[in-house]
Formats: C-alpha cells, sequence, structure tokens
C-alpha cells in the first residue's frame, strides 16, 4: 500500500516529498494494442505519471449504452500504466476540450435545451451517472488500493467557462460518494479570474500554459497559496486545422521551459506526450468568430509522434528531466520507415446518392433530429422547376448542392458562404458535412445540419427529406464489392495490397480532395486537400500479412486513382 497527499510545500508519495513528472496519452487516441509501447516509452523519457482524460462521448456515444471495453478500457490502459510501474492522472471532465468532438460530451446530452456544465439539474443527474461509472473503474485503481492513480482532476478549465461554484460541488460530492480518495485538483489558465471561477477551496488549483513558466507559476501562488506548484498541462505544441499550417515549437525553448517548471520544484503533465491520432469522425473544431475544424493527426508536436517514435524534444525533455529524477537508460528505437508503394485505385460506384430515407418535414432536420453520428446528411427537395438564389441561415459546416445531379456549388461555414444560384430543375440535393463539434467556449454543443429556413429568391423551400448517410457502414458496404464502374463524381474507390507483415503505414492523401479512408474496415479518418496535412497514419494493428484494402470515400474528385504509401509521416508546411 502506498499513499497520495498534498503537503504544506509538496506532494507527499508514502510520505515523502514528490515531484510529479507527467506526461500525457488519450487512450482513446491510441490503438490499444499500442498502449503498451506508449507508456513504456514515457517512462524511458524519465516520466513518472501517465495522465489521461476520459472521453465520455467514446464511452457512451447514445444514451445508455455505455462501453468500457477494447478502445474504451479504461481499467486496462490504467493496469498497463501500473504495470509499468508508474502513476496515473485521470480527468474525467464530463468535459474535457482536447481538441475533441463536443468537448468530450456526447450528442444525446448537448442537443436539447439544457445548460451545459452547471448545476441545472437535469445536466446534473446525467453527468453524475456517467461519473459515477468512471469511477467504478478508477475507484479500485486508486493508489491506496494497490493502484496506480494518485490524483483526479474535477471539471476542465472551468474558469475559462463558468462561475458556477454548485456545479463544482456537486461534481466533488459525486467524486468523494463515489469513493475517490486522493487529492482533487482543478486546472486553469494562468488569468486571475479564471483561478477564481474554476476552483474550490478544497480543490488543488493548478495551471495550464506552456511558456513563461515563472512568470505563471507566480500567478498559480497567489491562488494556491500551500502546497505543491503543478502545470497540469505543459503545452509542448500545439494542435492544426485544416486550411492552417502544421505547428511546432522549438525544442530548445520548450526543454529550457520546462527546465524552469522543475528547477522551481513544479510538478508537471505534459501536454501531450504522445498526441495520437483522431480516429473515425473524432476531431473537434474552434469558433472565434471563424469555424475551424481540426485535422486528423492529434501529433501535437509531441516528444511521440504520432506514429509512437520519439523525436529530437523526446531526447532534449529526457535530458532536462535527468537532471531532476532517475531516467532509464534504456533509449527508444525509431521505428524503421514504413514501406513505400503505390496502389491504384479502382472506383466502385457512387456512394453519396443512397435512397432516400428519413423523414419529410417542413425544414431540414438537424444530425440532432435525427439522432445521427456520423459524418453527412443529405437534404432532398422537389423544386418543381423553379430556380434562383438559395439561401440557408446556417449551414453546419461544409455542404455540397446539386441540382438534377449536377453539382452546382459549395455552402461553408468557415468561409461564411450561405447562398449559391441555382438552375430551375427538378431535385434540389445539398448534401452537409459535419466537420467535428466545437470543443472550446460557448459554442460547444451545437447542432449540426442546415438550421433555421432554406430560402429561394427569398421564399422558405418545404417538404424536405433529411436522408442520413453512416459513412463507415457505406465504407463497409462498398468494401465488399469488387465492380468496376466510371471515376466521374463522388466515388468510393478500392485500393488492394499485400504485407509481409502487420506494419505501421502512411498513406499520401494529397491527391485526394476531401472524404474519408479505410484500411480493413478500420476508420482512419478524415483528408482533406486543404492541408496542412497530407498523410494519415494506418496504425500496425490496423493491417494485416497478406491481403489488406483500403477504401477510399472521395466526396468530390482524386487528382489521380491511386494510393501512394509513404515513408513517413508528412503533417505540412510551417510557419517557417
Ligand atoms: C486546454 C485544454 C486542453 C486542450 C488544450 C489545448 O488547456 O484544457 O484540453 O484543449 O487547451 O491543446
Amino acid at each position: 500500500m502506498t499513499s497520495f497527499s498534498i503537503g504544506d510545500a509538496d506532494f507527499l508519495r508514502d510520505g515523502q516529498p514528490h515531484q510529479v513528472i507527467a506526461g500525457a496519452i488519450h487512450y482513446f487516441r491510441v490503438h490499444p494494442d499500442q498502449w503498451q509501447d506508449r507508456i513504456h516509452k514515457a517512462r524511458l523519457m524519465g516520466l513518472n505519471t501517465i495522465e489521461t482524460y476520459v472521453a465520455w462521448n467514446a464511452h457512451e456515444p447514445r444514451r445508455g449504452e455505455w462501453d468500457a471495453s477494447g478502445w474504451n478500457d479504461l481499467g486496462r490502459f490504467l493496469d498497463l500504466v501500473h504495470a509499468e510501474g508508474m502513476d496515473a492522472i485521470v480527468r474525467p471532465g464530463p468535459y474535457i476540450c482536447a481538441e475533441w468532438h463536443n468537448g468530450g460530451l456526447p450528442v444525446w446530452l448537448t442537443g436539447g435545451e439544457r445548460e451545459l456544465r452547471s448545476s441545472e439539474p437535469a445536466f446534473l443527474a446525467d453527468v453524475s451517472a456517467y461519473l459515477r461509472r468512471v469511477y467504478e473503474i478508477v475507484s479500485p485503481r486508486q493508489i491506496d488500493r494497490g493502484g496506480p492513480v494518485v490524483l483526479v482532476q474535477i471539471e476542465n478549465e472551468y474558469g475559462a467557462y463558468g462561475a458556477d461554484k454548485a456545479y463544482l460541488e456537486a461534481l466533488v460530492a459525486v467524486t468523494r460518494d463515489a469513493g475517490i480518495t486522493v487529492p482533487l485538483t482543478t486546472v486553469d489558465q494562468p488569468v486571475d479570474q479564471m483561478l477564481a471561477d474554476g476552483s474550490l477551496p478544497e480543490l488543488h488549483k493548478t495551471g495550464s500554459f506552456g511558456s513563461r513558466s515563472a512568470e505563471r507559476l507566480a500567478t498559480l501562488r497567489k491562488h494556491q497559496p500551500t502546497g505543491p506548484l503543478m502545470c497540469s498541462e505543459f503545452w509542448d505544441g500545439w494542435f492544426d486545422w485544416w486550411g492552417g499550417v502544421h505547428h511546432t515549437t522549438d525544442v530548445s525553448a520548450a526543454a529550457a521551459d520546462l527546465d524552469v517548471l522543475l528547477a522551481a520544484g513544479a510538478s508537471v503533465n505534459v501536454y501531450m506526450f504522445h498526441g495520437g491520432t483522431n480516429f473515425g469522425l473524432t476531431n473537434g473544431a474552434n469558433d472565434k468568430g471563424r469555424y475551424l475544424p481540426l485535422v486528423t493527426s492529434y501529433d501535437y508536436d509531441a516528444p511521440l509522434d504520432e506514429a509512437g517514435d520519439p523525436t529530437e524534444k523526446f531526447f532534449a525533455f529526457r535530458e532536462v528531466i535527468a537532471r531532476y529524477a532517475p531516467v532509464p537508460e534504456e533509449l527508444p528505437t525509431r521505428t524503421a520507415a514504413a514501406p513505400a508503394f503505390d496502389v491504384a485505385l479502382a472506383p466502385l460506384g457512387a456512394w453519396t446518392d443512397a435512397a432516400a430515407s428519413g423523414p419529410v418535414t417542413d425544414r431540414p432536420q438537424t444530425f440532432d433530429d435525427l439522432s445521427h453520428l456520423s459524418a453527412l446528411v443529405r437534404y432532398d427537395v422537389e423544386l418543381h422547376g423553379a430556380g434562383g438564389l438559395l439561401a440557408v441561415d446556417d449551414v453546419r459546416d461544409l455542404a455540397w448542392v446539386s441540382v438534377a445531379g449536377q453539382p452546382v456549388g459549395t455552402l461553408s461555414r468557415t468561409r461564411h458562404d450561405r447562398s449559391v444560384r441555382i438552375p430551375a430543375g427538378g431535385l434540389l440535393s445539398i448534401l452537409v458535412e459535419d466537420q467535428g463539434r466545437v470543443n472550446y467556449d460557448h459554442r460547444l454543443g451545437e447542432e449540426k445540419g442546415l438550421l433555421g429556413a432554406v430560402t429561394l429568391d427569398g421564399v422558405p423551400l418545404t417538404g424536405w427529406r433529411s436522408t442520413p448517410l453512416d459513412v463507415a457502414a457505406i465504407a463497409a458496404e462498398f468494401g465488399e464489392r469488387s465492380g468496376a464502374d466510371t471515376a466521374d463524381g463522388p466515388r468510393a474507390w478500392a485500393g488492394d495490397f499485400s504485407l509481409e507483415e502487420p506494419g505501421d503505414l502512411f498513406v499520401d492523401t494529397s491527391e485526394w480532395s476531401k472524404g474519408y479512408a479505410f484500411v480493413n474496415g478500420f476508420f482512419l479518418g478524415r483528408y482533406w486537400r486543404n492541408g496542412p496535412q497530407r498523410t494519415l497514419y494506418v496504425p500496425a494493428p490496423a493491417t494485416r500479412a497478406g491481403a489488406n484494402r483500403l477504401i477510399v470515400l472521395e466526396l468530390e474528385n482524386l487528382v489521380a486513382p491511386r494510393a501512394a504509401f509513404v515513408g513517413a509521416l508528412s503533417l505540412g508546411d510551417t510557419e517557417e
């Protein structure tokens, strides 16, 4: 048995002063067969603790359908941390931000009129039920019961969102009732108002920042006068959005900031140690006046890259950490370059014109009305020979407009592009993509689809058929086909290739336009020529010795009908 507590100046592990040197790995962003490898490498950098968020919407995408197996096996993840001889920090939210879809909140929770992240009773009831489930997993794995968990965080940067103390108090009550006895923390940006609003007197306040460590620790100290100082998110890189650049941070500057933190005796959680990937449709988005959906890679310019290889930052951080704590001698090796080869792609057929289904209503239904969790809804309405200026109140987020099967233009939330002139015709179809739910600030939880009225020359169009398209199911269905087709317009494509043994692959998407890719049914994620990201990461466990099949669901056109597998990841242009 071991104990973990907060002393007058330090964390106390078994009564001894202890500096937490942690790194973040989100189990939900890493293939479960690779968890152990990533955790082991964290220890090799000198970390003594692994931190993870819990993504509620990964565990319970539909109300009541709770899953804690496979990718969602948080208990197994924590057990692997323990087996590695490391401690664990768990941050169950319920809100996690994290550039993750809807900040971790399930769509079924946010669709209604409820006040999110507040003490509103209906919201609290659902949150409490969720937390109790998480704590069933976490509670027996606390350090004083022989497990790895030393700290649990309440909410996440709550001071950047609200100031409802009753909400925080309720979260603490549920947490303690569920048998969590380790110290509880909060994290906030080092801004007086946020540190004041985001916590409670009985919670240990920590900060989130990636530079100017000394100044930030001083701000934190004003709000947390006793006990250990902790940077719970030492941002060592940053995230990328479509249409932007790939963000990197200077290795020596990041290492120097880490050094300042550790020299000050502060505890730290490197965010991220290993970012992983927003596989499938799990990326979030930001909107501070301009909607910016986040890319598929969550490499984050972290010490361990998206594919689990150590970078220059890994070795620089290891060197810094070695000044303050024992670091294992073993060094991780970089994996050899992935095999580079081209695969011809064969068109399998049009995939967005699935037979109309779903309700016919006056106004288009939102994704939320339809309880639709996949990326696309097609809205069809009969024009009865009319044409003119088509205008939508709000498009979330990107739409392809066609009349009688002929493409006529796009509408885009990012571009604030809400109208298009359309020719007279029969059936108007608007295919709308949810590009990722906002994960930060007050647009959290907003609905997707065509919102409000859709007008033609100012007159509302009515009688809409809203057909949900499940891209993973469509990929699975097309994956069984072999027939050839013409290459015109949005097509599903297949590429067959053979491998001698399973291994990581990187598929270059720069000759494709926009869509979704799958290997052997595993949903790699979204691609977009908009960049910056150029390669999709194919984790080794998704591949197999012998025959493998790539399926590409392209929404526009391929420049060339081929898939180029390349040796290494390519996340795009940086600012310099
Ligand atoms: C904040 C959040 C994290 C993450 C980072 C940016 O600190 O708490 O979840 O969103 O910003 O990567």
